[in-house]
């Protein structure tokens, strides 16, 4: 099947891996996340590896965020945390046990819910990404607005996205995890 550059922009590949555990409306989103990194690695001109991480974390990110409390506990050893952040630990230790070493690429997808101060550019992408992809329905336009600097002012976007994502938790009331709030403090 040949594909000219145009639809590979607007519908890159998303080939999940066979254990893969994801709704139809799940591969929608991880489909938007992927294209808008694609997009940003392009315009960024980043080296070869570096696009494919931030490619790759965009597909593999919510591989399991549909699979069931037991998997996920089973697979990340946590008895204790919230089910709905073990996804992207579950995620890494299966890639991890499947071969996968490009440390980058597995503290992205780990981490991903809750930020991590030891990220490289690759967490901070996909962070961005998940939350700027265009399916969301709030904020279309401050959100498209973001997403259109990013290559412009990275660390700019990133650190507004992490300060709309914490004033939010702590409006509606959640948990603010340790994690988070430790990245906020290597960024504010
Ligand atoms: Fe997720
Ligand atoms: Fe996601």
């Amino acid at each position: 099947m040949s594909r000219d550059h145009t639809s590979e922009m607007l519908a890159p590949e998303v080939v999940l891996p066979p254990w893969a555990q994801v709704t139809d409306k799940r591969r929608a989103h991880i489909a938007r996340v992927t294209a808008l990194l694609d997009q940003w690695a392009a315009a960024l001109e980043l080296s070869a590896d570096e696009r494919a991480a931030w490619h790759d974390v965009g597909v593999l990110h919510d591989a399991l965020r549909d699979a069931s409390e037991d998997e996920l506990r089973a697979l990340t050893g946590d008895r204790d945390r919230p089910m709905h952040i073990l996804h992207g630990p579950a995620v890494a230790e299966r890639l991890s046990r499947d071969g996968e070493r490009r440390r980058d690429v597995l503290e992205a997808i780990r981490w991903h819910t809750l930020g991590s101060a030891t990220w490289s550019r690759t967490g901070k992408a996909l962070y961005m990404a998940d939350f700027l992809e265009p399916g969301r329905p709030f904020s279309r336009a401050d959100r498209a607005f973001l997403a259109a600097h990013v290559m412009t002012d990275f660390d700019g976007v990133f650190r507004q996205v992490l300060r709309t994502r914490i004033e939010w938790t702590v409006r509606e009331g959640k948990m603010l995890f340790p994690e988070t709030a430790d990245l906020w403090n290597t960024v504010r």
